[in-house]
C-alpha cells in the first residue's frame, strides 16, 4: 500500500503560476495542504523528497524546504526533511471527503426503457458476488488437481513470457489458442473450422455482443426461442434489435412457426445441443429445416453450443454447425463453464463471409484479448490438463445430477417431475398443476436455496411452471439437505395455497 501512495505523490500533478501573486513557497504549501485534506494523498503516503520535488517543479529547493517546514510545523506532514516525510495520520483539520462527494452528479440514466421492465430489480448488482448456495446456476467445480495445475502452468507461462505477449496482436487471439480450440472443437463437436475463423472472445455473451455489431442493420430482426436464455435476447433488445420469440417444442425450436411469424428475420439464436432452459435437443430434421432456411432466406444461425462438454449419456448430436454447408453459422462457445466464470475466455467460430467486418469490430471494441489468460489456457489445453479436467468434472456432475434427482424424487415426488438430462449442469423439474414455481422460487430463497422460475424465461409461448435448478459444483452432502429445504419451501407454498382456497 505505501510503496504504491510513495508513487502517486511523486507522480501528483503540480501546477504552479510563475507569474502569480504568491510566493512559490506558499503555492507549493497550499498545494500540498489541500491534496491532503481531498484525500488525494493519504495518510502515510511518502513526500518526493525537496531535491525531486523541487527538479520536478523547476524551483530552488529552498522552496520546497520552506513549504514543507511550514507543513510539518502545522502537522500536516511528519518525519524529516531529508530523510522521508510522509503525509500525518492526526491530520490537524478534518478532510474534505474526497472530491467525488463533492461535486453534482447528472441524474442516473435508464437503459432503453424496454429491456429495463424486462430485468427484475437490481438484476445487474456488480457487488453480488456469484450466490454459492444451492442451486444456483453455472456453478463450476475446480477441484484441487485443476487448482494445482493452473498455478503451477501459470507460474511457468508467467516466467516464459515473450514480446509476443507484451505487445498488440491478432485481434482474434493468439494462434496458439485458436490451434487448440480449433482442434478442440473438431474432434469434440464435429465443427468445421480452421484457426483462421476462431475468433476468442471473453465468453459467450461477448460472442454475441460481437455478432450483433456486425449483423445490425436497420429494421433487423431476429428469432430467439420461446422459452430462452434472457440475456441473448436482452443483448438484441438493447442494441435496439427486433426479437421474436419462437416457441420451444419437444423436437427445439419450431422453425416453421418461425418462418410464418417473422419472415423477415434474418437471425436466429438457438441452443440446439441442450436448449437453455428445457434441456431439449434440437432434432435433425429441424436441424435441417432451420439450415435449409437460413440458406434460402440469406439469414445467420448462432449456435450457442453451451456446457456441450458435459455430456452424461444418451445420443450426442453434433453440432449444428458441423451440418452446415452454406457457411451460415456462428458458432459460438465458452471456456467459462468448462474451466471457470472467472476466467473470461470463450470463442466463435466465424464464416468466412463475416471474418473481415468480426475483425474490424472486434478491433474498434476491445482491440484483442489479454495475452496472459490466453497462453496459460493453450498450455493447459496443450498439455491434456483441459480434457483430463472435463473427464473428472463430467464424472463428478454426473453424480451430483444422480444425486440430486435421487435426493428430489425421494422428497418432492408429490410435487414434481423430474428426468436426468444428458447433458449440462442444470436439470428442470416440472412441477404439479396448480402450483407456482415463481411463489416457490421465493420461499425457497428464505430457505437459502436458490432455483429459478422457468415461467419467467417464456415470452409469448404458455409458460410451464418449473424449476430450474443447477447440480453442477455442488458437494454431494450438500445436495439432500438442500433438498429438504426446499421440500419445505414447496409445502410452506401449498398451505398458503391452501389457507387463500378456504378464504375464498
Ligand atoms: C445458454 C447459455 N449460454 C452461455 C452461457 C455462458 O456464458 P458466458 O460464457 O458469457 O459466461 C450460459 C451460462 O449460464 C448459458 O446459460
Amino acid at each position: 500500500m505505501k510503496e504504491r501512495q510513495r508513487s502517486w505523490a511523486s507522480l501528483y500533478a503540480w501546477q504552479l503560476a510563475r507569474a502569480g501573486e504568491a510566493p512559490l513557497f506558499q503555492q507549493v504549501y497550499r498545494q500540498i495542504r489541500s491534496a491532503i485534506l481531498s484525500q488525494s494523498l493519504r495518510p502515510g503516503a511518502k513526500l518526493p523528497s525537496t531535491r525531486q520535488l523541487a527538479a520536478q517543479l523547476s524551483v530552488a529547493r529552498s522552496v520546497v524546504v520552506s513549504a514543507y517546514e511550514q507543513l510539518l510545523a502545522e502537522g500536516y506532514i511528519s518525519g524529516k526533511i531529508g530523510s522521508g516525510s510522509y503525509v500525518s495520520s492526526d491530520l490537524p483539520e478534518p478532510v474534505e471527503g474526497g472530491n467525488a462527494r463533492r461535486r453534482k452528479r447528472p441524474a442516473a440514466i435508464a437503459i432503453a426503457p424496454a429491456i429495463e421492465a424486462s430485468l427484475p430489480r437490481g438484476f445487474v448488482d456488480v457487488t453480488a458476488r456469484s450466490d454459492e448456495r444451492p442451486f444456483n446456476l453455472g456453478r463450476t467445480l475446480v477441484d484441487a488437481r485443476t487448482a494445482d495445475l493452473w498455478r503451477k502452468v501459470s507460474a511457468r507461462v508467467f516466467r516464459s513470457l515473450d514480446s509476443d505477449h507484451f505487445g498488440y496482436s491478432d485481434p482474434r487471439g493468439l494462434p496458439s489458442l485458436r490451434g487448440a480450440i480449433c482442434d478442440y472443437l473438431r474432434a469434440a463437436r464435429a465443427v468445421q473450422c480452421e484457426p483462421e475463423q476462431i475468433m476468442v472472445t471473453s465468453g459467450t455473451q461477448h460472442a454475441i455482443d460481437l455478432v450483433i455489431r456486425v449483423l445490425h442493420q436497420a429494421d433487423m430482426q431476429a428469432w430467439v426461442e420461446d422459452p430462452g436464455y434472457a440475456l441473448t435476447r436482452q443483448a438484441l433488445m438493447a442494441a435496439g434489435i427486433r426479437t421474436h420469440a419462437i416457441p420451444v417444442d419437444a423436437q427445439g425450436i419450431d422453425v416453421a412457426a418461425g418462418i410464418w411469424r417473422a419472415p423477415k428475420a434474418r437471425a436466429v439464436f438457438v441452443t440446439p445441443s441442450h436448449q437453455f432452459p428445457t434441456g431439449v435437443v434440437l432434432s435433425m430434421a429441424r436441424r435441417l429445416e432451420l439450415l435449409n432456411w437460413a440458406r434460402e432466406a440469406g439469414a445467420w444461425i448462432i449456435e450457442d453450443d453451451y456446457a456441450s462438454e458435459f455430456r452424461y449419456g444418451g445420443r450426442a448430436l453434433a453440432s449444428l454447425q458441423g451440418l452446415d454447408e452454406s457457411d451460415r453459422v456462428i458458432y459460438v462457445g465458452t471456456l467459462n463453464k468448462a474451466l471457470f466464470p472467472g476466467l473470461r475466455l470463450g470463442y466463435a467460430v466465424v464464416p468466412s463471409a463475416l471474418l473481415s467486418a468480426f475483425l474490424t469490430t472486434r478491433y474498434l471494441t476491445d482491440r484483442q484479448p489479454s495475452s496472459l489468460a490466453q497462453a496459460v489456457v493453450t498450455e493447459f489445453i496443450e498439455e491434456g490438463h483441459f480434457a483430463a479436467h472435463l473427464r473428472r468434472m463430467r464424472l463428478q456432475y454426473r453424480d451430483q445430477r444422480d444425486t440430486l434427482v435421487a435426493a428430489m424424487r425421494q422428497r418432492l415426488d408429490s410435487a414434481i417431475t423430474v428426468d436426468p438430462p444428458d447433458q449440462g449442469m442444470h436439470l428442470v423439474a416440472y412441477l404439479r398443476r396448480g402450483l407456482s414455481d415463481t411463489a416457490i422460487e421465493r420461499a425457497a430463497r428464505s430457505h437459502d436455496v436458490i432455483v429459478r422460475a422457468m415461467s419467467r424465461l417464456y415470452v409469448d409461448a404458455a409458460p410451464r411452471s418449473a424449476l430450474v435448478v443447477g447440480f453442477s459444483g455442488y458437494p454431494r452432502q450438500m445436495i439432500a439437505p438442500a433438498v429438504t429445504r426446499l421440500a419445505r419451501a414447496v409445502e410452506q407454498h401449498q398451505q398458503s395455497q391452501q389457507k387463500t382456497r378456504r378464504a375464498g
